[in-house]
């Protein structure tokens, strides 16, 4: 045989094996991208979810400025997922452009005015409809409120602006009492995290509770339209013995609010607080990212192009580490932190790049 003849032989026979090989390939890819839902059928998987994430107001922003803690960027990378910055201050048009462009949102904890009129309150207003109206024709999008989320979550379904009151929780990490609600595998929410999770979250405080208001069980029984639209899946209990709803889903909607802050435990590490940061600990922010990933990637929209995506990406920011204290005392909350510019500068940019990058491609087209 010639060394020719053998060469020959040799790319048929790989040829051959690499016919073999294909459906095996196929079929890794196909598995890939998709899952078996409850009922066993087969669901297409988006596995590039982007995800995003309202900024707000005030301290530690500069004037003018808007912030998101790192924290919760991170959450949502851990569980791969990208953020988006979606500013509180942004028009409703360029909201309404990112919601079309990310596959869920995740509205942080802080401190907002939450009245119709503030820039947050009314951002996440417009975030909770749209994401309701997609619902409802069939397009899943999911949406968790933390902390100042759920509150603002609940002022927008039970349109009450006294629904919440005063509570004793601030540096309090707590435990969670689940309801009927949450039993049986009833709710997505508990029913996605691991038993060994669910135990945790039931039996130490690993539920990091920071506020000084929250829902009393009995406004949520009082208000049909917040009790029509959400389950109550846990209580937890104050330094004064007072109840407030932890945990709440909504019946036919993938919609979340934890009173507690599960992006703490794993990325937040202000001394001053009592975050729980036990190995068990960090796995509840873990279980609790991936929940809220694989909501997403139920989700199909996606930026207008990849140009269009790359400038909507969190990337195009840097972090500062705002976690440094510049004296003994000072009270720091967040590690690291995004800083954004006024929305209406930022509007502006991208559309200049836009109308640059439409010239640009033009003039490729043309060449
Ligand atoms: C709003 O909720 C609070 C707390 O449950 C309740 O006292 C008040 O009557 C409610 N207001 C309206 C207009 O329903
Ligand atoms: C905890 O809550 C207080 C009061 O609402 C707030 O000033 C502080 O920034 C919060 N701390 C953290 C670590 O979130």
């Amino acid at each position: 045989m010639t060394s020719r003849n053998g060469l020959m032989l040799a790319l048929a026979m790989l040829v051959a094996g690499a016919a073999a090989v294909r459906p095996l390939v196929e079929q890794a890819v196909a598995a890939d991208d998709s899952r078996r839902d409850v009922q066993g059928k087969e669901e297409k998987l988006n596995l590039r979810p982007i995800i995003g994430i309202i900024s707000q107001l005030g301290d530690p922003a500069p004037k003018h400025h808007s912030y998101i803690a790192s924290s919760y960027v991170k959450m949502v990378e851990s569980a791969g997922a990208r953020a988006v910055p979606i500013l509180c201050d942004m028009s409703p048009k360029e909201v309404e452009r990112r919601f079309k462009a990310v596959n869920g949102i995740l509205i942080p904890g802080g401190a907002q005015d939450l009245r119709p009129g503030q820039p947050f309150f009314d951002t996440v207003s417009q975030l909770v409809d749209l994401a309701i109206a997609a619902n409802d024709k069939g397009n899943y999008f999911p949406v968790h409120g933390t902390c100042l989320g759920f509150e603002a979550l609940a002022i927008v379904a039970s349109a009450n602006h006294s629904i919440l009151s005063e509570f004793d929780a601030e540096n309090l990490p707590s435990s969670l009492f689940l309801t009927d609600a949450a039993a049986d595998g009833k709710s997505r929410f508990f029913n996605s995290l691991p038993p060994q999770v669910v135990q945790h979250l039931q039996t130490r405080p690993y539920a990091m509770e920071n506020h000084s208001h929250g829902l009393a069980w009995t406004a949520v029984e009082e208000n049909p339209k917040l009790h029509d639209f959400y389950d109550v899946l846990s209580l937890s209990v104050d330094r004064v013995g007072q109840v407030y709803v932890s945990t709440m889903e909504a019946h036919s909607y993938p919609i979340t609010g934890t009173q507690w802050h599960p992006e703490k435990n794993a990325f937040e590490w202000t001394p001053d607080k009592d975050i729980p940061h036990h190995p068990d600990a960090i796995e509840v922010t873990q279980e609790v990212a991936n929940f809220f990933v694989s909501e997403a990637r139920r989700n199909f929209h996606k930026p207008a192009s990849q140009a269009e995506e790359e400038d909507l990406l969190i990337y195009n920011w840097a972090p500062e580490y705002t976690g440094k204290h510049r004296y003994k005392g000072q009270e720091v909350d967040f590690v690291e932190s995004y800083f954004f510019p006024p929305a209406k500068e930022l509007e502006a940019q991208l559309q200049q790049r836009r109308q640059h990058r439409s010239a640009a491609e033009a003039a490729v087209e043309r060449a």
